[in-house]
């Protein structure tokens, strides 16, 4: 075969895998919910935060920065190789067993798009034509006018997997990458991936085949009715909550979420976050043993006046005869000032 003719097998190879639509990319998503996803887009060629986030209309362009472990002061210039994943925040609505990115993002037709270029390059492959033809209801996907607005159906999902909260993050799988390896590196097994990609044989997956991975994420002892209660953060990845007052982040090595107060990155006027006289995020070493204080997650009063929960862990065996409460929470009052957009 002359390169020529091997060059034209192959084209004609992906184009027949395009128009059959290979691989329908929506992940399953039981229920009606809502939460946050990911994808891990890789840029067809170097780009930067700006364009992301005008690309998948992320807002606020913080959570394009914690999501990928980038200093909050990162700029919007800042460059972004090519062909090297970033994870992007996916706001997630599950209806009819499929979790979609929630009316967003929304991309604008220029000259000489077309869907195809648009489903496999612009968006990685994580839609397909057919997908991005029926959430728009095109009927002829071979004629689409420029400037014509089209939401761009992302894969998501919002299920628990084997009863626990998960982060779902849609992966491209990469040209020789296996299942196994997959799963080792996102902290995952190969049956969890098997089962929730509903694939019978790990020898089966192709380069380009996108990927469910549910991204294990930290403990954390936030109350339930917090309003950050689904606060879900995998290994690597960090966030400012409770008005910005408060800094959280994950890593594997110990799976706990890791908060402390912060300093002078909200533009309220953040209070001392304490247990009695521990601060968030510190410990202190009696006889008795360890206590540690925890973010416990905030609550809103009224418009404009919050408050932060904290949770004393003490060491049981003092607690008989010091009479330490075990939990305290701590009411704490402050002036919100616009502090949610960086
Ligand atoms: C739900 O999914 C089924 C099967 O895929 C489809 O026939 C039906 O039209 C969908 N309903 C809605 C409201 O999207
Ligand atoms: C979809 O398109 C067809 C034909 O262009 C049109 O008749 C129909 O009303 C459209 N449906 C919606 C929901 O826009
Ligand atoms: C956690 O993140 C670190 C740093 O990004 C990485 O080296 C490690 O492989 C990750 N571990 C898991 C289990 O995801
Ligand atoms: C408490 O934590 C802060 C940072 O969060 C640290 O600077 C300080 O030294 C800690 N204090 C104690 C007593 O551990
Ligand atoms: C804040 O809320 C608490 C509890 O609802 C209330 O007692 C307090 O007066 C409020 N403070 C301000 C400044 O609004
Ligand atoms: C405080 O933390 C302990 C240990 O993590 C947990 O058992 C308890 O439920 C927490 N209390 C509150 C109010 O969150």
């Amino acid at each position: 075969m002359t390169s020529k003719t091997l060059l034209l097998s192959l084209l004609l190879i992906t184009t027949s895998r395009l128009l059959s639509g290979a691989g329908a990319t929506s992940f399953s998503c039981s229920g009606d919910d809502r939460c946050h996803s990911l994808i891990g887009y890789i840029p067809p060629k170097p780009t930067t935060i700006a364009a992301l986030q005008s690309l998948f209309q992320i807002n606020p362009r913080r959570s394009l920065l914690t999501a990928n472990s980038l200093p909050i002061s990162t700029p919007p210039s800042f460059s972004l190789p090519s062909h090297s994943p970033i994870r992007i925040p996916i706001p997630c609505l599950c209806s009819n067993a499929t979790g979609l990115s929630n009316h967003r993002p929304i991309y604008t037709v220029r000259t000489h798009d077309n869907l195809n270029a648009i489903a496999r390059r612009i968006f990685n492959g994580f839609v397909t034509i057919r997908e991005i033809a029926d959430a728009n209801n095109i009927s002829d996907p071979d004629r689409i006018e420029v400037g014509r607005r089209l939401w761009i159906p992302l894969p998501c999902s919002c299920d628990e997997v084997d009863g626990k909260p998960v982060v779902h993050y849609g992966h491209v799988a990469a040209e020789g990458s296996d299942l196994e390896s997959i799963a080792e590196e996102f902290g995952t097994t190969e049956r969890v991936l098997m089962r929730v990609n509903g694939i019978q044989d790990p020898t089966s997956l192709q380069a380009g085949q996108i990927l469910d991975i549910p991204l294990p994420v930290c403990s954390s002892s936030i109350n339930t009715d917090a309003l950050d209660s689904r606060l879900l953060l995998p290994n690597g990845s960090y966030t400012l909550t409770a008005n910005n007052c408060i800094f959280c982040s994950c890593s594997s090595s110990t799976w706990q979420l890791d908060c402390h107060a912060t300093q002078g990155m909200s533009k309220s006027t953040c209070p001392v976050a304490k247990c009695g006289n521990l601060l968030i995020g510190n410990t202190s070493t009696t006889s008795c043993g360890v206590s540690s204080c925890s973010y416990s997650g905030y609550i809103n009063n009224n418009a404009n006046n919050f408050t932060i929960l904290t949770n004393l862990t003490t060491p049981t065996t003092c607690n008989r005869n010091e009479k330490v409460p075990l939990n305290i929470n701590m009411l704490i009052m402050i002036t919100i000032i616009d502090a949610n957009n960086v």
